[in-house]
């Protein structure tokens, strides 16, 4: 039986990691490849699994109308905590719900232009009801964003651990312990393109994610070298072999017209372009 999510240990591990340079290459290009999607504020915005308000704050800021939905209440409450300390006007723009992505459509009333899903899925056995809540609440035409790990991933960073038989085995392994402890899930950008599209959400573009922060570990890059390193990180995480190797990938797909309340699969699978 795997051990419970503990959201106080992930929000300790995310605050620590805000500030580790992954930290801060992963909100950079996390924002830039959303940016190049998402429209004009205001539209309505859900974080499914937005804990402490680290992707949805700053959407709020921009103008967004922003909805949190988690189920951990010490994470909604370090989300209020930011909140209360920041201006009120951007405040006003933010609600937090307690509750799981699977409850979706019982949680949140009408239908949102924008639903991320950051850092969620990997630690869900099955993904598929909480892509079905998801769908539910999107939009005709609204724009889907999901962070996972990504499957080639787990034996390069074994290799890199000198953890060579593991490493070998990891080469087919969907699974890993994760940096929270737990058992996380991995998969490829294709299979969670084909979960998208059976519930009528078309696949847009997909990047890798801070592959070179991975690769060197902990660096105290000089502040001069920041900018030149963050824009390698970002024009790598558009392109193969090097989004191909990261350790997450971010893929957005867009709702059809027509889409259901509860998905239908769908016959017909086109190939995901490139960003
Ligand atoms: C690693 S954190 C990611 C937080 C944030 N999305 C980010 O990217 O910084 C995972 C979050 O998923 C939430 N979570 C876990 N299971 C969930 C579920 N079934 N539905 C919605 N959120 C869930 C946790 O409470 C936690 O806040």
């Amino acid at each position: 039986m795997p051990p419970a999510f503990d959201p106080d240990a992930a929000a300790a591990y995310l605050t620590a990691a805000d500030a580790s340079l992954t930290g801060r290459v992963r909100v950079h290009l996390v924002q830039h490849q959303l940016a190049w999607h998402l429209p004009s504020p205001p539209a309505r915005v859900l974080d499914v699994g937005g804990g402490a308000g680290h992707q949805a704050v700053p959407l709020a800021r921009q103008g967004y109308e922003v909805t949190i939905v988690d189920p951990s209440v010490a994470m909604l409450e370090e989300a209020a905590t930011r909140l209360a300390d920041g201006p009120p006007e951007v405040a006003a723009r933010v609600r937090l719900v307690p509750g799981r992505g699977e409850d979706l459509p019982q949680l949140v009333p009408g239908r949102f232009e924008v639903v991320l899903c950051h850092g969620v899925l990997l630690y869900l056995e099955d993904p598929d009801p909480l892509l079905r809540g998801v769908a539910s609440v999107l939009a005709p035409g609204g724009l889907v964003s999901l962070l996972t790990l990504q499957q080639p991933s787990l034996a390069l960073r074994l290799a890199l651990g000198h953890r060579w038989t593991e490493a070998l085995s990891a080469l087919d392994a969907d699974h890993e312990v994760g940096v929270l402890g737990l058992p996380t899930r991995a998969e490829t950008p294709e299979t969670l393109a084909a979960r998208l599209e059976a519930l009528a959400v078309a696949p847009l573009a997909w990047y890798g994610g801070w592959l070179f922060a991975d690769l060197l570990g902990p660096l105290d890059l000089p502040d001069g070298e920041l900018e030149a390193f963050l824009a390698l990180e970002l024009e790598g995480s558009r392109r193969d072999p090097y989004r191909r190797l990261s350790r997450v990938f971010h893929l957005l797909g867009r709702g059809t017209a027509s889409a259901p309340r509860a998905g239908a699969p769908q016959a017909v699978r086109p190939p995901i372009p490139s960003a």
